[in-house]
């Protein structure tokens, strides 16, 4: 653990802690101490105030992601073991780390989750924006015993299991809109970035990354650029982050398994209880010939359906929006 970490679980109960209690806990200088509250200040988005005769405190209570707590709750086991979960303060992309395991040919189920992204990233080349300790920032390296060629539709099956488990933390009305945004009130609250490793033809690597805004500092969320909600705002209440990542992970792995049996047409039903776009109309972008239609679900491989005169036509990629009919 690094200094800093050290230092910001001390003081995670929002309370004060007198400098010099710090120093004799950390083993460290008052002045080391005053150095590293003034680092995580300039580095992260969460502050630390200082106040002569009281000492130091954080501007509110903190639950970290905590290995131990994540491993006891997924209880599964091709993931129960300290070695496949990595929990840590901040990385460049959670997805970028299961890469790099990909590539030093560490090819073993994972799961990471970090308190912070430096370049988080979301779909279409975007930012994810990833603030501190204040959201949820997870991937999931797992191998399938598939093609690349037969993956489609695996993106929505992660959307489906993330949004059964904001179900199961009491947010019912949450809603998919293809290919793998998650929404709330017509905001989005959640986010799926899969990247694959593989040949074509061989069974291939999957990395499932999954955002969802949990308690977004109000200066970060000034900086997204569409319409989001977090669960803090929804609920009224903040959440333990570590239960959440851990019903995420046992909704995707009991689907994942089915995925490989038996595909996307398994989750036809699912998606259509939980899909926004249905009987919509909607504008599509990035696509050579189809500019509007009426969406009309999904197909067995999870391409959006979609109905423009008189003819159903199946998307495969692209980006859709719903069309203000004035
Ligand atoms: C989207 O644009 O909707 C996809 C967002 C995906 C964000 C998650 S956060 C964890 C993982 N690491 C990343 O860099 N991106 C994904």
């Amino acid at each position: 653990m690094s200094d800093l970490t050290v230092l910001l679980y001390f003081l995670s109960d929002g309370e004060f802690h007198s400098g010099e209690c710090l120093a004799a806990e950390l083993g460290v200088s008052r002045t080391a101490i005053w150095k590293q509250v003034k680092k995580i200040n300039d580095k992260y988005s969460i502050k630390i105030e200082s106040i002569a005769r009281k000492g130091y405190r954080l501007e509110k209570s903190l639950q970290f992601l905590n290995q131990a707590e994540l491993i006891s709750k997924i209880n599964d086991n091709q993931i129960i073991h300290q070695k496949n979960v990595s929990v840590l303060l901040e990385c460049s992309s959670t997805n970028q780390f299961l890469l790099e395991r990909i590539n030093k040919n560490q090819l073993d189920s994972h799961l990471v989750v970090a308190e912070m992204q430096t370049q988080g990233r979301g779909r279409r080349g975007r930012q994810w924006v990833s603030p501190f300790a204040s959201n949820i920032y997870m991937s999931l390296l797992w191998p399938l015993n598939i093609s690349m060629a037969e993956i489609s539709g695996l993106s929505l099956v992660v959307a489906i299991s993330t949004a059964k488990a904001l179900q199961s933390i009491g947010i019912s009305d949450v809603m998919l809109k293809w290919p793998n945004d998650i929404y709330v009130d017509n905001k989005k609250i959640a986010g799926v970035l899969l990247e694959l490793r593989g040949e074509s033809n061989s069974p291939c690597h999957a990395v499932i990354g999954i955002g969802v805004n949990v308690d977004m500092p109000k200066s970060s969320g000034a900086s997204i650029d569409q319409d989001w909600v977090d669960i803090k705002n929804k609920l009224n209440k903040t959440i333990n982050r570590n239960d959440l990542v851990a019903e995420i992970i046992k909704q995707l792995i009991q689907r994942l398994d089915k995925f490989s049996q038996e595909g996307f047409k398994a989750f036809i039903d699912e998606w259509s209880e939980l899909d926004l776009l249905y009987g919509k109309d909607i504008s599509i972008d990035g696509h050579m010939t189809l500019q509007k239609g009426v969406a009309k679900g999904v197909d067995k491989y999870g391409a959006l359906l979609v109905e423009s005169s008189s003819e159903v036509h199946s998307l495969y990629s692209g980006e859709v929006s719903i069309r203000k009919i004035h």
